[in-house]
């Protein structure tokens, strides 16, 4: 048996009403209700970060946030990070600067992730890039240019 719910919460600054069954996660409200499927799906188990995007600013793993928490709140995806007119978030031009993928699964969650760690202080070396970036998993093992596209976007 499903309980079905209303959630009214924000998507990129748009505003977004839903009926939705209570167990829903919010990762998939996104990808499959709201067609927002640059936000990836890994592990589905809060163990890989792929899924990472921002709650009122503050990064969560989607896949563990059941979309009924997020009524009232704002939620960003990598859909939401660019300009008006397309142009990247600065981390975004940093990966391609610093070739830090390369399949690319993981970047949504790891420029979600990026910006979080920029925004609240956390990149003011490499060491304390990979502690706060360690959710964030890479089977390519972009790692290298992960960290150091985080430190360049950092310094602007
Ligand atoms: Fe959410 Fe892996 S899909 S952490
Ligand atoms: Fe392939 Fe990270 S670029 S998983």
């Amino acid at each position: 048996s499903t309980a079905a719910t209303d959630v009214a919460f924000t998507v990129n600054g748009r505003p977004t009403r839903l009926s939705v069954d209570s167990r829903e996660s919010l990762l998939d409200v996104l990808r499959e209700r709201l067609a927002l499927t640059g936000t990836k799906k890994g592990c589905d188990h809060g163990q890989c970060g792929a899924c990472t995007v921002h709650l009122d600013g503050r990064r969560v793993v989607s896949c563990l946030t059941p979309v009924v928490k997020v009524d009232g709140r704002s939620v960003t995806t990598i859909e939401g990070v660019g300009g008006p007119d397309g142009e990247l978030d600065p981390l975004q031009q940093a990966f391609i600067d610093h070739d830090a993928l390369q399949c690319g699964y993981c970047t949504p969650g790891q420029v979600m992730a990026g910006i979080a760690c920029i925004r609240e202080g956390h990149a003011r070396d490499d060491a304390e890039i990979r502690e706060y970036m360690s959710g964030n998993l890479c089977r390519c093992g972009a790692y290298g240019g992960i960290v150091a596209a985080i430190r360049q976007a950092a310094r602007r």
